[in-house]
């Protein structure tokens, strides 16, 4: 045994704990508005922060220095005061901007919270079910996903198929299958007035709550929301766009599902297929920090709530050439990777 090893081991392991309660804190900050209240303040004494945000000085202290030994604050030792770099605050101030990432923060206990139930899926099999991650998780995936969402699939994602585009500005059909809360189907409803669109999910919780943002939005006139699996999309063809995000790999048979998608677009119709960008190599992702945290969430989430559903937990970082051979086999004829640069989403276009 080569003792240096184990023992840099050890620290590895021992600051991987330090790092995985200090998500717990960056939660803790992101709710309380502590992060918010240090945004462009320059350094500030614990008591500074405690008059600001109103939570008590001994808690506050408390944060501080956890937060500044996981490397989100910055520490000075003359006046013993701690600073928020701008560089740092962009990911957790603004839950508008599409750099948020407090809502990756606010889904984690609810995540974390699930490791004993997932430890006697491992033991007697049969998954995890959606429903069993609580009634937050519906939100919470919402809340990781919205702000990108929002800046980016109009402006910057569906222009890259410019064809789609005129088509739902000429009065199209769309439907994003595993809509979740219906985020996408309400950009789109609202980008594209003329467009008919619609939102599927198997989720009742989800579902219901993506009907009540389109009542509250004045759009549940032109937004239809289905609650069904995904192989419900048969028999209802002539979409000119179908969108699945972060979805094919959670199906209890995506192979079916792909092909009960390409048997719905309309002829010239496209498929919007949106899934993690990794390789389909794990050796490959090994060094890559969001693969790190896809492979992570698809063990605690997407492959037992695929399991549950009798699927075969494709999980979460599957890669372009698996992605390619499944569209081959649902019988597309075009699979492309949209050149959209992202550091987690991979663009796949898929026509008949
Ligand atoms: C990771 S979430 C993504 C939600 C949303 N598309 C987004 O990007 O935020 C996966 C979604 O797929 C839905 N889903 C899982 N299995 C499904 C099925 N068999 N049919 C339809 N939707 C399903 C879940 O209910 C959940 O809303």
């Amino acid at each position: 045994m080569d003792k240096a090893r184990s023992q840099q081991f050890m620290q590895k392991v021992v600051g991987d704990a330090g790092t995985a309660m200090a998500a717990a804190l960056v939660h803790v900050g992101t709710r309380t508005g502590l992060f918010r209240a240090m945004a462009g303040a320059g350094p500030l004494a614990a008591g500074e922060l405690a008059d600001r945000t109103g939570i008590g000085q001994r808690n506050v202290a408390e944060w501080l220095a956890a937060m500044a030994s996981a490397g989100y604050l910055v520490y000075e030792p003359d006046g013993e005061r701690f600073t928020l770099p701008d560089e740092h605050a962009l990911f957790f101030t603004d839950p508008a901007s599409e750099y948020y990432l407090g809502g990756l923060f606010d889904g984690l206990p609810a995540l974390m919270a699930m490791a004993p139930r997932l430890a006697a899926s491992f033991e007697r099999g049969g998954g995890v079910s959606f429903a069993e991650f609580g009634a937050g998780m519906p939100l919470a995936l919402e809340q990781m996903n919205r702000p990108v969402y929002e800046n980016r699939l109009v402006q910057s994602w569906l222009p890259q198929l410019p064809a789609v585009v005129e088509r739902l500005n000429a009065g199209g059909r769309a439907i994003d299958v595993g809509c979740g809360t219906g985020v996408v189907p309400l950009i789109l409803a609202r980008a594209y007035p003329q467009a008919h669109i619609e939102g599927l999910d198997v989720d009742a919780r989800s579902i219901g709550i993506a009907r009540g943002y389109a009542q509250e939005a004045g759009l549940q006139d032109r937004v239809g929301f289905i609650q069904a699996g995904a192989d419900a999309l048969r028999g209802d063809p002539g979409y000119d766009l179908i969108t699945t995000f972060d979805v094919i790999h959670d199906l209890p048979d995506p192979g079916a599902v792909l092909a009960c998608i390409r048997a719905a677009l309309a002829p010239g119709g496209t498929y919007l297929m949106v899934e993690p960008a990794v390789d389909d190599r794990l050796e490959n992702n090994l060094a890559n920090p969001f693969a790190r945290m896809l492979y992570a969430i698809s063990c605690l989430h997407c492959v037992p709530q695929s399991l549950a559903q009798g699927g075969p937990g494709l999980g979460a970082c599957w890669g372009p050439g698996q992605a390619r051979e499944l569209a081959m086999a649902a019988g597309f004829g075009r699979f492309e990777r949209l050149p959209v640069r992202s550091p987690v989403m991979a663009f796949y276009a898929l026509s008949a």
